[in-house]
């Protein structure tokens, strides 16, 4: 099994770090067989998308744009499961994590069907709601439904602005392991 794991906080070692991490953790030790690709989105070069279409007139693979997305299109084609851990940035995805789904619209969308998505979050906020997560979870719904994917699993967890947050909580790092470990039974 395929597993393409999209960091889209800008921080390294941050909370969505620690929370994916953990993830990673738990999927592995579920299904060993895993092999996992982790993507930190801002050490990558990757532009927004220019709009120009190229990717849907079929003359080109993927994209006209030549930057580090050209080596992650054949990740993601590859991949079973796609992991997304973003922070909540003004009540939506980072802009890191954005330009990265944006420049998805270059693959197919027969490539996508009967992939997995994972949405992993954190956020200041007391609660999804609060934080407008909520927002983010509404997106890849409508996201999994277009696609023809699977919204599989989603977990948000608040950090109240604190660095070592998840790091600190107990049943979020238990909770998002055992998510990992459980993927494939739900
Ligand atoms: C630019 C920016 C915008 C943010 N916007 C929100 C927001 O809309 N809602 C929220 O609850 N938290 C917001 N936060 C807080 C982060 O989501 C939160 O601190 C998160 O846990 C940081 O994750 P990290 O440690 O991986 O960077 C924002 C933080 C930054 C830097």
């Amino acid at each position: 099994m395929k597993v393409l794991s999209i960091l889209g906080s800008p921080i390294r070692n941050g909370n969505t770090a620690t929370l994916l991490h953990m993830y990673e953790k738990g999927l592995v030790e579920g299904q060993p067989d895993s092999e996992i690709t982790e993507i930190f989105l801002q050490e990558n070069k990757i532009q927004g998308c220019s709009g120009c279409m190229s990717c849907d007139l079929g003359k080109i693979k993927h994209c006209a744009i030549k930057d580090d997305m050209t080596e992650i299109y054949d990740l993601f084609e590859e991949a079973n499961i796609l992991v997304l851990a973003t922070p909540i940035y003004f009540f939506s995805m980072t802009a890191q994590l954005k330009a990265f789904i944006d420049r998805l619209y270059a693959v197919p969308f027969e490539k996508w069907r009967g992939k997995k998505i994972v949405l992993l979050m954190t956020y200041g906020g007391d609660d999804e709601e609060d934080s407008g997560a909520v927002n983010l979870v509404h997106i890849m719904e409508y996201l999994a439904n277009y696609t023809k994917t699977e919204l599989a699993q989603v977990y948000g967890v608040s950090t109240r602005m604190r660095p070592d947050a998840v790091a600190e909580n107990d049943k979020a790092l238990n909770d998002v392991y055992e998510l990992g470990r459980r993927l494939l039974t739900v």
